[in-house]
């Protein structure tokens, strides 16, 4: 068996509800992932839930649950949620599984033997929000802790340590030798500024019993449960494991629970992530893969915020979007493609329902659902749906689109694709009103030319399904099915120009995106 393109969300904390940041970091990948099966290649898409640690633990306590009950009926809205965005994953990790748990205590049961980890006293400040230790350094110049931090406790306390410091100018030289690891390049400046300018702290891998014990037990010392962090990295290697990937088990010294099913995944093709855990992802885990003998990921891809309405979204003051509600009114494809075409990235960006809407009404019902209803309609009554013999006219534009969308897809460039294939809905609808194909149709001597005209437009929407499969898969089907298509519209090499066969019989055409009412702002 081959290797897949194995690629990853971030873990999310089960302390409450999903919103828009969750759901785009969610599409973003799965756009990805679908990007390379259309591409031919086979793929692993993982995501999941990140279950212990004080933040978790302290919301079951606000609720009057047991943690694991509290997280369990979490763990079922969150699944939920990963349907209603129609995630392709393939796999669904929550940090309480027994078959992540059991990784966990290999990994730190090695590292340990193997010199990795010290115990030592640590005297000094604890954000309890963040559930990390805070030095002067991280005092702003009036003395006072970032108000992000929340409440900062003294603490005096034994714990283990990572030696981590010992392997920064390794990691150094690897990222200067590996530009692509961390993307886009600002953020791998970020990186490379820090660990140039900082010496590394060694890492505080567990907390003691008595103040949390939700964590999973460090076997080696009872007294202690390992630091959230730790615990949920391991999540990119502990599902390979569980999967039967046979360079994770090597790794771990470990079997394969069935030796015929394993599933090659790692090293892992893309970690997808925000922007406020590149460190965690850049720096830590990097580490802690050299020192298990692993292989580093390929990418680090760090997307940026969003934001409501030029504010931070927050649940104290209401201001957030809630994606379900969204969709719920406008569509899944609808907010997929807005989010992915709104945000490129990189960059943070800003949700106003002003915006959504507009975007909605120009681009997909103007551009898009009208393109495709509208070509779809005149071939219906013009031809009664038979596809005319091929024609060529919007052959070459269209075929140089699509491998720029290719090229595009190899590189996780999404917003570029959606301009690429969005310059063909353009170019189409422009052809609509140059050919006037209705004006055509009222004159018989003219009749060759309307075909040619219904061939390139029908064979245009035949295409775009085929390009547009990865960012709104329900919209493609659709318009498969309108065209009376039954394969599925997955595979990109199928898009070369030319595809629709003359006296081809259509299905039935639709609105794909009806007109809405836009927000008075
Ligand atoms: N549990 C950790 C991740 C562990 S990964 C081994 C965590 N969870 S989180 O729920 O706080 O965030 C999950 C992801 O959502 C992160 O990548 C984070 O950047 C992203 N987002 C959370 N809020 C966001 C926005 N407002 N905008 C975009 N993404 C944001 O961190």
């Amino acid at each position: 068996m081959s290797k897949r393109f194995y690629l990853t969300t971030a873990i999310d904390y089960t302390n409450g509800q999903p919103h828009l940041g969750h759901a785009y970091e969610k599409i973003l990948t799965d756009v990805i992932a679908r990007a390379h099966r259309s591409l031919g290649e086979a793929v692993f898409f993982l995501t999941g839930l990140d279950e212990h640690g004080q933040k978790v633990q302290q919301a079951a306590l606000d609720s009057s649950r047991k943690p694991q009950d509290y997280c369990d009926d979490l763990a079922a809205t969150w699944k939920a949620f990963a349907q209603t965005l129609n995630l392709s994953n393939d796999d669904f990790v929550r940090t309480s599984e027994p078959r992540h748990k059991a990784v966990v205590q290999t990994v730190l049961t090695q590292l340990h033997a193997a010199g990795h980890f010290y115990k030592a006293q640590y005297s000094g400040f604890y954000s309890l929000k963040e559930e990390t230790f805070l030095t002067d350094k991280d005092r702003r110049p009036d003395g006072s802790f970032d108000p992000g931090y929340g409440e900062v406790v003294q603490l005096v306390e034994d714990n283990y340590y990572f030696k981590l410091k010992a392997w920064q100018s390794w990691l150094i030289e690897y990222l200067e030798a590996h530009p692509d690891f961390i993307q886009p390049s600002q953020r791998r400046n970020e990186v490379l500024g820090l660990l140039n300018h900082n010496e590394l702290e060694d890492l505080c891998i567990t907390r003691p019993l008595a103040r949390l014990n939700w964590g999973i037990p460090l076997p080696f010392d009872e007294h202690f449960v390992t630091y959230v962090w730790f615990d949920a990295l391991v999540n990119y290697v502990s599902v390979p494991a569980a999967q039967g990937d046979p360079t994770v088990l090597a790794a771990l010294k470990s079997e394969s629970q069935n030796p015929n099913t394993g599933i090659e995944l790692w090293p892992a093709n893309i970690h997808v992530i925000g922007k406020d855990i590149l460190k965690f992802h850049a720096v830590y885990w990097p580490i802690m893969l050299k020192a298990m003998g692993l292989p580093l990921p390929q990418q680090i891809l760090a997307h940026g915020w969003w934001h409501k309405d030029g504010q931070k979204m927050s649940k104290s003051t209401g201001n957030v979007v809630d994606p379900v509600a969204i969709i719920k009114d406008w569509g899944v494809d609808a907010f997929r493609y807005y989010v992915v075409r709104e945000l490129d990235i990189g960059p943070d960006g800003n949700w106003t329902d002003a915006g959504f809407q507009a975007r909605y009404n120009a681009e997909l019902a103007n551009g898009l659902g009208n393109l495709v209803n509208r070509s779809l309609s005149m071939l219906k009554r013009y031809r009664q749906g038979i596809v005319p013999p091929c024609s060529t006219e919007l052959g070459e534009e269209v075929n140089r689109a699509i491998e720029r969308v290719r090229s595009h897809f190899r590189a996780s460039r999404l917003q570029p694709a959606l301009l690429d294939i969005w310059s063909i809905v353009n170019r189409a609808n422009q052809y609509v009103d140059q050919t006037a194909p209705f004006k055509l149709a009222k004159d018989p001597g003219k009749a060759a030319r309307l075909g040619e005209v219904l061939y390139n437009l029908a064979e245009t929407c035949r295409v775009l399904a085929v390009l547009l499969w990865p960012f709104i898969p329900d919209t493609a089907d659709k318009i498969f099915a309108q065209l009376g298509l039954t394969e599925s519209p997955d595979k990109l090499n199928t898009a070369a120009w030319g595809g629709l066969p003359a006296g081809h019989q259509i299905g039935e055409p639709a609105a794909l995106f009806p007109k809405k009412e836009t927000a008075k702002t």
